[in-house]
Order: C-alpha cells, then structure tokens, then sequence
C-alpha cells in the first residue's frame, strides 16, 4: 500500500463519523483532500453537510467537487472537524502546519465539539519536533519576533535553526497575509512549555502545537487503519 492509498484509507474511515446535517470543519493538505474527495461522492449521492474550510486551497477543491461551504462566520459552531497532521504523539498532540494553514485550522478546530486527524503511520511519533515546527508571525517586526523565538526556545532548553518559509523565491504568504518560520528544534518535550512561551510573544500570530484538541486520530498503515483516542 503506498503513501497515497493509506491516506485514503485514513479519510475513508473518518468518513464513518459524519452525520446527516453536520456542520463539518474541513481541514487542508494532501490527507484532507483526499477526505475532502469521497466526502464529495457522499454529497452527490445525498448526504447533506455544510462545510467550513480551513484553507482558500481547501475551498477551491471543495467549491470545484461541488461540497457547500459556509464561512466560520455564518457557522462558529461547528459538529465535527477532520484535518491531517505532520506529527501525532500518543497524548494526540499534533504538530500542524506544514501545508501553511495552521492559523484557520486552529480556529476552526476550536470552534468544533469534535476534532478528528487522519494520517498515514509516518506521521506518529513518540517526541514530537522531528518536523519543523511552523511558527506563524506577523510581518512587522519579524526580526524581533525571531529573536523572541529564539530566546523563548533557550529558556526551555530547546535549540534549532528557524527558518523563514519560502514559496519559489519570495516569501510564503499565510490566507491570513503572515509569514512562517519553521523552527527545527529536533525534540519538543514538553509542548505545553512551548506553547505557552510562544503564545507570550507579541509578533506570534499563532504556532502549530495543537494541545487537548483532537479526540481521536485514524492512522492508516500497510495492515489497515487503526483509531488512537485522547489520554
Ligand atoms: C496544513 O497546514 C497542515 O496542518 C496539514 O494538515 C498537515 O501538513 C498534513 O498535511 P498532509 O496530509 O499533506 O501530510
């Protein structure tokens, strides 16, 4: 089974979690689109949802598949969201972000009773941080953000280089209009630490340590998916 088909796999089995009526949070990157894609023949053969996307990515595919959508606005309560990851660890907490998205799934994930991650087993991990952590800024005064960063890190004994993301050769661009710095800190052991420090600093619009939100994750594998529930 290649990377692909257990993606699938993951967004097939979370599909078994949507109900009639739902208001569906619908997350972005490779494993959401593919939930985003057997949502859509769902839809077509009846089932009604409306959809609050977490990306412009995922609302153009959403829009093209013909799956409604909603802004979080019309709908700020939302049944049920189902998103990826680039890391889950055995307490749920995931490490969001690598597809530059973090900001709305974060809202968007906080304005629903249920967040469920799809993934392909790669993405479990014992000590987060493997994946670079993306730290969403602001524009202004980034210099002094990086510095912050970097000094909030050391206080907790974490160091790593922080990169600026790049799209091509200019800076990447967040929906929201912000950068991101990934930082690769290698081993995050404590991310309520580290959330709590980066949340301190001004210029941090938001960082991709999701802590308590996710209830469940569906973890495709060679053998099947399996579903990991919150300690
Ligand atoms: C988007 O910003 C991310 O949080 C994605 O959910 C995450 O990067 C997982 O993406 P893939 O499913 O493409 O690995």
């Amino acid at each position: 089974m290649d990377a692909r088909e257990m993606k699938v796999k993951a967004a097939a089995a979370a599909l078994a979690y949507v109900e009639d009526g739902m208001k569906l949070g619908i997350g972005t990157g490779s494993t959401a689109e593919e939930f985003v894609r057997l949502l859509a023949e769902k839809v077509h053969g009846g089932l009604r949802v409306e959809g609050v996307p977490t990306s412009e990515r995922t609302a153009r595919l959403c829009l093209e598949l013909g799956v409604s959508l909603k802004s979080l606005d019309e709908l700020p309560e939302l049944d049920l969201t189902i998103d990826g990851a680039d890391e889950v660890d055995a307490n749920l907490t995931l490490v969001k972000g690598g597809g530059g998205a973090l900001l709305r799934e974060k809202i968007v994930a906080a304005a629903s009773k249920q967040v469920i991650v799809i993934a392909d087993e790669s993405k479990v991990v014992e000590t987060l941080g493997a994946f670079p952590l993306p730290i969403e800024i602001n524009a202004f005064g980034q210099v002094a953000t990086r510095i912050a960063i970097e000094k909030a890190a050391s206080r907790l004994g974490l160091a790593g280089s922080l990169s600026m993301r790049k799209s091509g050769e200019d800076i990447f661009m967040t929906d929201g209009g912000h950068y991101i710095l990934d930082a690769s800190f290698g081993r995050i052991p404590d991310a309520e630490a580290l959330s709590a420090e980066l949340n301190l600093i001004p210029g941090v619009v938001e960082h991709g340590l999701f802590i308590h939100m996710a209830s469940l994750a569906i973890i495709a594998g060679p053998a099947g998916a399996r579903t990991l529930k919150a300690k």
